[in-house]
Parts: structure tokens; sequence; C-alpha cells
């Protein structure tokens, strides 16, 4: 990653001095080759080289001295248990933090590599501070601007990013790194640095999801006689709801009478045939994983009566069939919670046909806890469980006059009173 940088910003118009220990790859850089195999890149070296805008050192000190930032490319594998080793981060930000000392003016030190939220706090600030002598944000800058280069394509990739992502403390430090990629089109993001740090696990971790997703599909699709390549083919037509935002958001579990069910049939069918299918097992082991955090969050709560408002299983219906929130209600008032209901969609006596047996089966003593308004639901209430979308949840809670503590499961940009606390299960 450090070879195609250097070669692409080169031909941004930048200066670039690539510090490397591997004496063979700064030999090669210096040479005008690349030491690794990668479409165009030992062309745009040569230029590099020939224009006097590339050169390579083991010398940090110089390198540190002649320039204004850093970025650091070095590798972050893994430990034997999986974790991330910053082995090679700590070393190569003291070896920064050593020339800095002696530095005059301000210097930026930005990561390219990827590590996971927390390690600039913990292990890149510390190393750098302890060395230098110097306080992060005024002797030095700190920043992590994550590669989404792909090896075959990378330069390619580096001229055609999806984003440029770019996580700092300051705002300056920000506009400095940003002006490395004029010209370079799409968008480009100021984050802060804990986010900066998970955004490219999120992308990878997704990226695995992709391939493994359409491969179980694939299996599957073997197993019952579809044909696998077709049924991708048509999935990935779909931009409205397959490859798009929707579902992206962090919130609550799914539910309702379509999901649940088809990935047991799914999940079924593989184990009839004798199709391993993880992920599809797995998909509903997660949901009940992040069910149970907000089911746990809630039992911790001393405060009584807890106010549901919205248990439908979306707002816009009165849907209850395998209704998380619903999930929620039965297993708060099994653990003798007192629980209070409101969803302007749901009265008992309205409630028919597969929603009513659902109720029936699932929930008999719904009708007694639901309330027949809002203000009845949220009187005296001390926690309120934002169930589903509805409106109220936007008009109510900014007006609240009493200390409440808001569960929002919807994640819906809620707004609440200076006296309301929001817990969310994931954010
Ligand atoms: N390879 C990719 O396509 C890619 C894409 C995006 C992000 N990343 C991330 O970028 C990071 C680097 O990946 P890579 O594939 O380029 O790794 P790499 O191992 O190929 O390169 C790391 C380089 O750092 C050098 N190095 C190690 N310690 C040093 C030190 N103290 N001083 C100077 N040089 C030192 C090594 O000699 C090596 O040349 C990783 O965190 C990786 O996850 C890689």
């Amino acid at each position: 990653m450090g070879a195609v940088i250097t070669a692409c910003f080169s031909r941004q118009g930048h200066t670039i001095i690539g510090v490397d220990t591997d004496a063979f790859k700064v030999g090669q850089i210096n040479a005008g080759k690349s030491p690794i195999i990668e479409p165009e890149l030992e062309k745009m070296l040569g230029e590099g080289v020939a224009a006097g805008r590339v050169s390579a050192t083991s010398d940090f000190k110089s390198a540190v001295l002649d320039s204004e930032i850093s970025m650091i490319c070095v590798g972050t594998p893994s430990k034997p248990d999986g974790s991330i080793d910053l082995t090679y981060i700590r070393r190569v930000c003291e070896n920064i933090g050593e020339v800095l000392r002696d530095k005059p003016s301000r210097h930026i030190v930005i990561i390219r590599s990827t590590m996971l939220p927390g390690s600039i706090e913990g292990t890149v600030i510390p190393a750098l501070e302890k060395t230098s002598g110097k306080k992060n944000g005024l002797g030095f800058g700190v920043g992590i601007n994550p590669e989404f280069l792909r090896e075959s394509t990378a330069v390619h990739d580096f001229y055609n990013p999806p984003k440029t992502v770019i996580g700092t403390e300051s705002v300056e430090d920000f506009h400095k790194v940003a002006e490395l990629y004029d010209g370079i089109p799409g968008p480009m993001v100021h984050a802060n640095v804990r986010t900066a740090e998970m955004v490219k696990y999120a992308d990878n971790c997704f990226h695995a999801l992709k391939i493994v997703f359409a491969n179980e599909i694939g299996r599957a699709s073997k197993a019952l006689g579809s044909n696998a390549d077709e049924v991708m083919r048509i999935f990935s037509l779909d931009t409205k709801l397959n490859l798009s935002p929707v579902y992206l958001k962090p919130g609550f579990c799914y539910g309702g009478s379509c999901l649940p069910k088809d990935l047991r049939a799914i999940a079924a069918a593989g184990r009839a045939l004798g199709v391993e299918l993880p992920l599809m097992e797995g998909i509903g082991l997660s949901n009940d994983a992040h069910f149970n955090s907000a089911f746990r969050y809630l039992l911790e709560q001393k405060e009584e009566p807890i106010a549901v408002l919205g248990f439908a299983f979306k707002a816009g219906t009165d849907d209850l069939r395998e209704s998380p929130v619903v999930k929620l209600i039965e297993e708060l008032v099994k653990a003798g919670k007192q629980v209070r209901l409101y969803d302007r969609n749901v009265s008992p006596e309205r409630l028919i046909g597969a929603n009513k047996k659902f109720i029936e089966a699932h929930l008999p003593h719904l009708s007694h806890l639901i309330v027949g308004s809002v203000d009845e639901l949220v009187e005296g209430a001390k926690v309120i469980v934002v169930g589903n979308g509805n409106d109220e949840a936007r008009t109510l809670l900014p007006q609240l006059g009493h200390e409440i503590k808001v569960v929002d499961l919807v994640s819906g940009g809620i707004k609440t009173s200076t006296k309301a606390a929001i817990w969310r299960p994931c954010a």
C-alpha cells in the first residue's frame, strides 16, 4: 500500500519520501522499480523518480524532518488468537516521535493501516507523546485515513475511490490531508477518529459477508435445483431493496411474518439436504443476541412501569406477528416487570385473523396492558421504549416535563427534552 500511494500521490504533484526498514524495497523504489507486482505501478514509480518527486530511504530522521505529513502504512497482522498486532504501528510511531523531539514545526501523523477503534488513542498517541516529549494536538496532530484500494486494481482504485475518509481531531489537519486528494472524485468525509477507524472494518466485514452470502445462496440453489448464477443476477438487479442503503441502519431486530419464517425454511432445507448454511443459521442467532442486549438493559432498570410506544412489527401497520417488540414485552412481563403499551394502530377490538390468533397464543394478556392514549402511557412512566417509528415519539419526547429514560429501538433521529436520557441497543 505504501508503494502504491507513493506512486499515486507523486503523480498528483506531491513530493514523497518512502521510508522502509526493508533495504531491498528501498533500493527498488530508488531504482524506479516496483517492489510488488501491480499494474501501472512500476511505470509510475519510474516517472516519479525521474521527476525527482519520489525517493526512498531507511533513515526516518531525514524523512520526517523534510516532510509535513507522515503516512503510516505498516502491516497490522493477526496474533495467533486473532487479535490485532500493533507492534509495527507502535514501533514506527516511536521512530517518528524521536525525530519530532528535534523538529521545530508541527507535524501531522496519519495512519493508513487498518486498525481497530481505540488504536490511535491507546497506541499511536501514547507512543508519539512518550518519545517526542510533545503533546498531541500541539506539537503534532494525528489522524486516520483508511485505504480502500484493492490489490491488482490498486492504482485504478486510488484514482476512483468509493469515498475518502479522513478522521482527525482538528479541522485544520483534516483540510491539510484533504488537499492531497484534490482532483480525486468521490465523496470526501471528515469523521471523528473512532468512526474513521471503524469504517474500514464495516467495509471489509460487509465485503466478506457478501461473498459468503452469494456462496450460500449458490449452495442452497444448487441443492434445491435452482440456477445460482441466475438467482444472484436477478437479485443484483434490485437496487431498491437489495443493493441499496435500505436495511443498513443500526436499529432493532428484524421480525414480522416473512423474514423469520423464510430464514427458518432455508436453514431447515439446508439441514434436510445435507448442505451446510452456517450464515443462514447464524442470522437468527445474531438477531437473538441483539434482542438480548435490549432485554437485559430493560431488566436492569429499577424504574417501573415501562411504557412501550409502538409495538406492531413496523410503523404504519397493526401486524403483531413475530414483532420483536411484542416478544420483548412478553419477556418483560414474564420477568415480572410492569409494562404499559400504546400503539395507535393496534386496539384489541380491531385485531383479526392470523394477527389475533398470534396474540391469543403468545400474549393473551396483551389487551390488559394497552392504554388508550399517549398521555396515559407516559403518565408517571420513568422508562419509555420507542418500539417502532410512529411519529408520536418525535412530537412527544421533546415536550416531556419529567425525567425519563428513552430506549430507542427505532433509531429514528429521536429528539428529547433535556430531562431524557437515550439508550440504543447499537449506538
Ligand atoms: N494491501 C492492500 O491492498 C491494503 C488495502 C487497504 C489497507 N491495507 C492495510 O494497510 C496496511 C499495510 O498493508 P500492506 O499490504 O501494504 O502491508 P505490507 O506488509 O506489504 O507492507 C508493510 C511495509 O511496512 C514496512 N515496515 C514494517 N515496519 C516498519 C518500520 N518500523 N519502519 C518502516 N517500515 C516498516 C515493511 O517492511 C513493509 O514493506 C495493513 O494494515 C493493511 O490491512 C492494505
